[in-house]
């Protein structure tokens, strides 16, 4: 008989961060061991994993989708040209950028290769690496405790509100915290859609300004 063999090596059903997560770990102990994390088969082909960073005490955690092909070179989130918009934008609704804690919901970039130059072409992370990824972000969120955790996309929505949400409906309204926690979530787009943007950018740009003055005032 033929021996049935997953491709992606890991088995169906068997995604989980969580044997590699350090029970009642703080944020320096999380990022360690997140970077020996194989929950999922995204640590394979990326350069390594990319932890959150930032202010350790921030009021505002915000989560954005995967790294980049900038991030996963340089281990950090968003320092390319999604991350410096992102900047701005803070900024300009009165959040100051080095006062928050910038993270994603899936630690490991996932990209597939095309092009002359096999160029890294960002693929979207499917729900099972997204669950899969989850234990690392909750535990940030447990140690940061924000007021307020901003969801840069839909699938930072998803991992933080369920397979069901549709950043179109909720954005930039106050939500609940995920999982019964104090404070506000709040929801608006990722910031590379404003630069994928072909038409009116500058109204995508002032639509997420709009939703993250939204998060600016929820600050007590
Ligand atoms: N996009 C993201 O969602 N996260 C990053 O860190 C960079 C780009
Ligand atoms: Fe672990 Fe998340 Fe990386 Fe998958 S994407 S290997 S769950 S850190």
């Amino acid at each position: 008989m033929r021996k049935t063999t997953s491709t992606d090596g890991a088995g169906p059903g068997t995604y989980d961060a969580s044997p590699y997560v350090p029970a009642d770990a703080d944020l320096a102990a999380l990022r360690r061991a997140a970077a020996g994390c194989e929950g999922c088969p995204l640590y394979r082909d990326a350069t390594q994993t990319v932890f959150g960073s930032g202010d350790a005490t921030a009021r505002v955690l915000l989560v954005g989708e995967q790294p980049g092909d900038q991030e996963d070179r340089r281990g950090e989130p968003f320092v390319g040209p999604a991350g410096r918009l992102l900047a701005r934008a803070l900024d300009e609704a009165g959040i100051d950028p080095d006062e928050t804690y910038v993270t994603n919901a899936v630690k490991h970039f996932k990209f597939t290769r095309t092009g002359p130059g096999k160029r890294r072409i960002h693929k979207p992370p499917t729900l099972r690496e997204l669950t899969a990824c989850k234990p690392w972000l909750l535990g940030e969120l447990r140690e940061v405790a924000p007021e307020v955790v901003v969801a840069l996309g839909a699938t930072a929505g998803k991992a933080l509100r369920g397979s069901s949400f549709r950043v179109t409906r909720e954005r930039g309204v106050p939500l609940p915290m995920p999982d019964g926690g104090d404070g506000v979530l709040v929801a608006t787009i990722h910031p590379s859609a404003v630069l994928r943007a072909d038409e009116d950018r500058d109204a995508v740009y002032e639509g997420l300004v709009a939703d993250l003055r939204v998060a600016a005032g929820a600050l007590a």
